[in-house]
């Protein structure tokens, strides 16, 4: 979600229109805006894109110069004009606007509902306007204060009310914010890109600070009171590259979200040694009776689902499972029924096979579990239970971090589902805790960046690539592939280590680049031999491996952080994506846009 705060001299709603506009990168499926001055609040919000929020405000004066405004995408409650933001208060004289997700607002809701508090929305963030208001006794500060301490989960809000109608209220905790100053003001927003036509004077709020937004002054406290020493910076770079948060393109941007969006992906969904899924308890599902699952997919997500089978027959063995391409599930003659489960992914939750796969599988009476990006997609809207990934919009075309939150959210279902059946799992604690530091293993791997822009260059004058792996490493090579030959171009082809032989392996010839994954402990060794085969015919490897392998016969290593095997695929993931990334820009593509693709493929 996008957030945008003004208040000063002018009048305010310019420069939120203007600053949404900026943010709608973040979130198009509903917009609002609430303005204040001593006459009350003016709120007025929509589903829909900015241009429909923008039509209901023509022909209108709106002099005041203290608002608040909200570009959405959603998480909890589909897309709708009650759903939008802002969120009031009972009697209109608290206005919220919120960026995040609220993990225990289901506890607060029915807390507040006993106070008599009346909910109107579907909305973990109306809990907060409530919050604020069953604390407020004329400090809304402190109100505030009180508030977040019960806020479990991320945030970034802007309050405003009648009680200071020149004034917005600010809190932070693990979703971004920053301030802005000028002569006509004082600003906040999601974003820079949101303030750059009014200043470039910037200051980033930290998590647990609050603050306190006056016509010609900011004043900075912590969630305490204590007041903050303000560090402003200068933005060196203009609003084009803002827009792509300092990065050349959106796809750099997308890989460099991830440890964010994983982060949110998992919120609240792991426990000590297990997982926590309560969407899976609403599926009427005779668990005894189930007799197989498929997993069923295109493209990037098509490749998670590979994984997700891996790791489904790696601790559910005696349940036949499958991995299926949408398009080939349909034509495919599958058995489905009543017993079956079908579980669907997809970023865009509109791919034409994809659906065309879920109403056959419906048809059959399938239980129907989806894991969708889009919330209220055709998909998410027609499956028996949706299981969300928190990857925000990807303006992309090649998926980066849609798909390893897939991967992170499908290991969490595969692990769901295995509890239902009261299945052990070897080393549950270990998989857990490691799930729960990914994001921070993906902040270690993202500074390969340099590394992986130096071996890209192997592929300056090259029109091939071959991606080996073994078991896991398999799927991860899969991906590789894709992503190099969609945006550079490049013929790029993964195998499973072990066919290598059997064909594949006379097409190299001196030169050949060969991108070989080997995390897998129990083949590394094997993996290796196959590698070693390449090389004897001349080949140029890059080898992506654990901490200990031994690689002294190879010149250029990536080590993947000491983390379980099972986990992998999702650190190599983001190797894999940086290195197709560098490719593509050595190569003069246009990587946000390649060729012939498009993000979302709406024909069969
Ligand atoms: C298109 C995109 C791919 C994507 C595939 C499936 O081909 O270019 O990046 O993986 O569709 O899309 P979905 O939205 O269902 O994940």
């Amino acid at each position: 979600c996008g957030i945008t705060g003004f208040t000063g001299k002018e009048e305010a709603l310019p420069f939120l229109m203007q600053g949404l506009e900026k943010l709608e990168y973040r979130g198009y499926d509903s917009a609002g805006v609430t303005l204040v001055d001593k006459n009350g609040l003016y709120t007025i919000k929509t589903k829909g894109r900015l241009k429909d929020l923008e039509n209901l405000l023509t022909n209108q004066e709106h002099s005041q110069t203290t608002g608040i405004g909200h570009t959405r995408w959603a998480t909890h409650g589909v897309p709708s004009n009650l759903n939008s933001h802002p969120h009031t208060n009972a009697d209109n004289t608290i206005s919220i606007v919120h960026n995040g997700i609220i993990e225990n607002y289901q506890a607060i809701k029915e807390e507040l509902q006993r106070q008599g508090y009346p909910f109107v929305s579907q909305t973990d963030s109306e809990v907060i306007v409530h919050l604020i208001d069953y604390y407020n006794q004329g400090d809304l500060v402190q109100a505030l204060q009180k508030a977040v301490r019960y806020l479990e989960g991320s945030f970034a809000l802007c309050v405003v009310s009648t009680q200071c109608p020149d004034q917005i209220i600010v809190a932070k905790k693990e979703s971004p914010m920053i301030l802005g100053k000028s002569d006509q003001g004082t600003f906040c927003a999601s974003d820079i890109p949101a303030v750059l036509a009014y200043t470039k004077d910037i200051l980033s709020l930290e998590d647990g600070q609050i603050a306190i937004l006056k016509p010609e002054d900011i004043q900075v406290l912590d969630f305490q009171g204590e007041v903050q020493a303000q560090n402003w910076s200068h933005v060196p770079y203009d609003l084009q590259a803002a827009q792509k948060g300092g990065y050349d393109t959106f796809m750099e941007k997308e890989i460099h979200e991830q440890p964010y969006v994983i982060k949110e992906t998992l919120r609240g969904r792991l426990g000590v040694s297990d997982v926590v899924l309560p969407e899976l308890d609403l599926a009427k599902i005779d668990w005894k009776m189930i007799e197989r699952v498929y997993f069923i997919a295109c493209g990037t997500a098509y490749n998670a689902s590979m994984y997700a089978q891996d790791l489904f027959r790696t601790w559910m063995p005696k349940m036949p499972s499958f991995a299926l391409a949408a398009s080939e599930f349909r034509y495919g003659d599958y058995y489905v029924d009543e017993n079956t489960i079908c579980i669907f992914v997809s970023q865009s939750g509109e791919t034409a096979d994809t659906l065309a796969a879920l109403n056959l599988a419906k048809e059959q009476r399938a239980h129907t579990i989806s894991v969708v990006n889009v919330l209220d997609s055709s998909l998410a809207r027609k499956s028996e239970v949706t299981l969300y990934t928190c990857a925000g919009p990807e303006i992309a075309v090649a998926s980066t971090k849609a798909y390893t939150t897939q991967l992170v959210l499908l290991v969490c279902l595969v692990l769901g589902l295995v509890q239902h059946w009261k299945e052990t799992i070897p080393q549950i604690q270990e998989i857990v805790k490691d799930l729960d530091r990914m994001p921070e293993i993906i902040e270690t791997i993202l500074k390969e960046d340099s590394t992986l822009q130096e071996y890209a260059q192997l592929l300056k004058d090259k029109h091939d690539a071959y991606f080996i792996g073994r078991r896991l490493d398999y799927y991860s090579v899969a991906e590789g592939a894709l992503k190099l030959k969609e945006i550079s171009y490049v013929h790029a082809d993964a195998y499973m280590a072990g066919e290598l032989k059997h064909g594949p392996i006379a097409l190299i010839e001196p030169g050949t680049v060969v991108v070989a994954l080997a995390t897998q402990e129990e083949v590394a060794a094997k993996t290796i031999s196959n590698i070693e085969e390449t090389m004897a015919r001349g080949a140029t490897v890059i080898l992506i491996t654990f901490q200990n392998q031994d690689t002294s016969k190879f010149d250029r290593v990536i080590r993947i952080p000491s983390i379980h095997p099972l986990l992998t695929a999702i650190p190599a993931a983001v190797l894999l994506q940086m290195f197709a990334y560098h490719a593509a820009c050595i190569k003069g593509c246009d990587v946000d846009k390649p060729r012939n693709l498009a993000k979302s493929v709406t024909v069969e």
